[in-house]
């Protein structure tokens, strides 16, 4: 305390502004919970081709022939009257991890052989741009083998090409750099096999050589930015339900997802087949982006990792399968030896692997997730187990628990009670509810328990009615929502200490979930309105809270009005952030109470917009975008101007 008051002695800050009713009172002298500096972050599920066809930045669909469907995805190419021809073949006696490769077969050298990929709903192909293709071939049995690479737009023009001579050697990896020469947003890839004799081909891969960091085989730069731009607090992966899988037996297992990209073992999505108005069958999982990726991922954009484990459950929506009590042991050890990946020394067989993956240093693992959406006594029975052994070897690293799939309800309420009895960590609440439902809620976390358990808002986002059309559900009416709400989280950020809207990304013609924070095509990106919501947020981090009030009461929708304050004892600045969800403007006098002077300007952030139903698009990625405006305090009052339909942010120095 003592500590508090010489920082606002030496900011300047004093009781006594003479206010009106209806003003909005900041009690800057009144400093209240410590804001985590880490509390807004992202989720990431692969979900929407949100890796493989999005983050994992591989262009090629089915690189190792081990979909269900081992030819999905590719074509033959070939003159009429060729014998040449191809075969798949299984090799899962000396290969399990990768069992699936192709042998073509060409008996006569005029007889050019091709395969074509069609790459995930097509290519993203930029001019000028360079493109990295690498392949596994055994050329032992041919004659002369070489590969002819084309590139080709949707009109079938060349738009990029190489060659490779392979050798006679065994199983080797080969690989060759070509420049395209134009942009596709549908480019396909042909592989041409020329010579004679037999040749097997694996792990056909083609990469833009820019990726994020420029890292080989890497994420794509434009989706990485925009995370960055975040600046988020931690990334929680991989998911959502996909950690669950539909069966135990298509689990997330991140032991598989380590290690050289070839052993990763694809296993099938499960938004593959979730919903039969958006079957995706061709949604598989190659763990290209693993967990090592993930790590490194959260590392580069300054987020600290959560990772969220299967807690021997598999989605209680599909199958509902648990592992026996008497068998959960391995994925206990999976918990245990994932926190040695991540932090143990290199000495360690974990911390070696991450070593030998490039990077000896820790990943400085906090926090970790046991199951995602669990319900009912069969989570409790399989929690305590993680915990207790989890606790037991690694007493500080905090644990993120399910109270369910939705934020209310019997399964809520059970899970609730249970484990705050268990005084657990973390409970992490999902929900997806409309706009309305966020604005009542504004005040949801004003009467939790300030001494149980923190809360997670895990998974959230508004879901509007306004429209059918998937891309079009990230509309101003939703970002306005979870702006008015969240500043019911920061308000309550004693008790709520992390929060992520989900999901994160979504591929405009490969999505399964709507809306999305991020939508992408093979070409383009862009924030929604939503995003720019999350942006200014974690963008504008308070380290503590300040009371904002209206007639002595916080502000959580009388007047239509919403609002949150913050210090930065840091930057030794008062935040403010306001949300006037009514159609009509509004003019209202803030209140600095304790800020001795107010800056003669005020630099303000508004994100508005007159239209509810308003979004980004590929064409206008910025029609809802935050601007700068300036308001000019008189006296001791910051008269604000707000915009119907708006959210303002106020940042000023004390
Ligand atoms: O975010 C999409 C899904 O919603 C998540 O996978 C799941 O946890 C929730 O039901």
């Amino acid at each position: 305390m003592k500590k508090i008051a010489t920082f606002l002695m030496a900011c300047g800050l004093m009781h006594a502004h003479y206010s009106n009713a209806q003003d909005i009172v900041v009690q800057v002298h009144k400093p209240q919970a410590v804001i985590q500096p880490n509390m807004w972050g992202v989720f990431f599920e692969d979900i929407n081709l949100a890796a493989d066809g999005g983050l994992y930045a591989e262009l090629v669909k089915n690189r190792s022939f081990e979909f269900n469907a081992p030819m999905m995805g590719w074509k033959e190419l070939k003159k009429e009257g060729s014998s040449a021809a191809s075969l798949v073949v299984n090799r899962s006696a000396v290969d399990d991890n990768n069992p699936r490769f192709i042998r073509v077969k060409i008996n006569d050298e005029k007889d050019a052989y091709g395969l074509q990929n069609e790459g995930f709903r097509g290519m993203g192909i930029h001019q000028g741009e360079q493109y990295n293709f690498s392949v596994w071939a055994n050329a032992s049995a041919g004659k002369n083998m070489r590969l002819r690479l084309e590139l080709i737009n949707e009109q079938g023009k060349e738009i990029g090409n190489a060659s490779l001579s392979l050798d006679g050697n065994k199983w080797k990896k080969y690989a060759v750099s070509f420049p395209s020469n134009a942009t596709a947003e549908k480019a396909k890839l042909n592989v041409w096999i020329e010579g004679t004799g037999t040749l097997d081909l694996d792990m056909i891969s083609l990469f833009p050589q820019h990726t994020w960091k420029e890292r080989p085989g890497g994420l794509r730069a434009d989706l990485v930015q925009l995370l960055a731009d975040l600046k988020p607090g931690f990334i929680r992966f991989p998911g959502g339900c996909i950690v669950e899988g539909k069966e135990l037996v298509n689990r997330y297992q991140w032991k598989k997802t380590v290690g050289n990209v070839e052993d990763r073992k694809l296993i099938i999505n499960r938004w593959n087949n979730e919903f039969a108005h958006r079957s995706t069958p061709d949604y598989f999982q190659s763990f290209g982006l693993g967990f090592f990726e993930y790590f490194q991922l959260a590392e580069d954009i300054g987020a600290r990792p959560l990772p969220i484990l299967n807690c021997g459950m598999a989605c209680q929506f599909n199958s509902a399968e648990v592992v026996a009590v008497e068998e959960i042991d391995p994925y206990i050890q999976d918990a245990l030896d994932l926190i040695e990946f991540a932090n143990g020394g290199t000495e360690s067989k974990w911390g070696k692997l991450r070593a030998d993956m490039g990077h000896p240093a820790p990943f400085n693992l906090q926090m970790m997730g046991v199951g995602n959406e669990q319900w009912g006594s069969q989570y409790v029975e399989r929690y305590k187990l993680f915990a207790k052994a989890i606790k037991q070897k690694y007493p500080s690293i905090q644990l993120v628990n399910s109270v369910g799939p939705f934020p209310d309800g019997d399964l809520f309420n059970f899970l609730n009670d249970t484990l705050r009895s268990l005084h657990a960590d973390i409970l992490d609440e999902h929900y997806y509810r409309s706009p309305e439902w966020f604005l009542q809620q504004a005040k949801r976390y004003d009467s939790y328990d300030r001494n149980g358990p923190s809360i997670f808002a895990g998974e959230y986002a508004a879901h509007t009615k306004l429209t059918d059309e998937a891309i079009k559900k990230n509309n101003w009416q939703s970002a306005l929502a979870e702006a008015a709400f969240m500043t019911g989280l920061e308000r309550n950020a004693d008790v709520v200490k992390m929060a992520s809207y989900a999901p994160l990304f979504a591929h405009a013609e490969g999505w399964q979930w709507a809306p999305d924070l991020i939508w992408f095509n093979n070409l383009k990106s862009y924030g929604t309105p939503d995003y720019y919501v999350q942006k200014l947020y974690t963008n504008n981090v308070g380290t503590r809270v300040v009371p904002a009030l209206m007639n002595n009461a916080v502000i959580g929708g009388a007047d239509s009005l919403y609002a949150s304050a913050s210090i930065n004892e840091n930057s030794h600045e008062l935040i403010i952030k306001i949300a006037n969800v009514s159609a009509v403007k509004k003019t209202k006098n803030i209140v600095a109470d304790g800020l001795k002077k107010l800056p003669k300007e005020i630099s303000v952030t508004m994100l508005a917009s007159d239209n509810v139903a308003g979004v980004n698009s590929f064409d206008q990625p910025e029609n809802i975008k935050p601007a700068q405006v300036t308001v000019v305090p008189s006296k001791n009052l910051i008269p604000l101007k707000m915009k119907p339909y708006s959210f303002y942010v106020l940042r000023m120095k004390m």
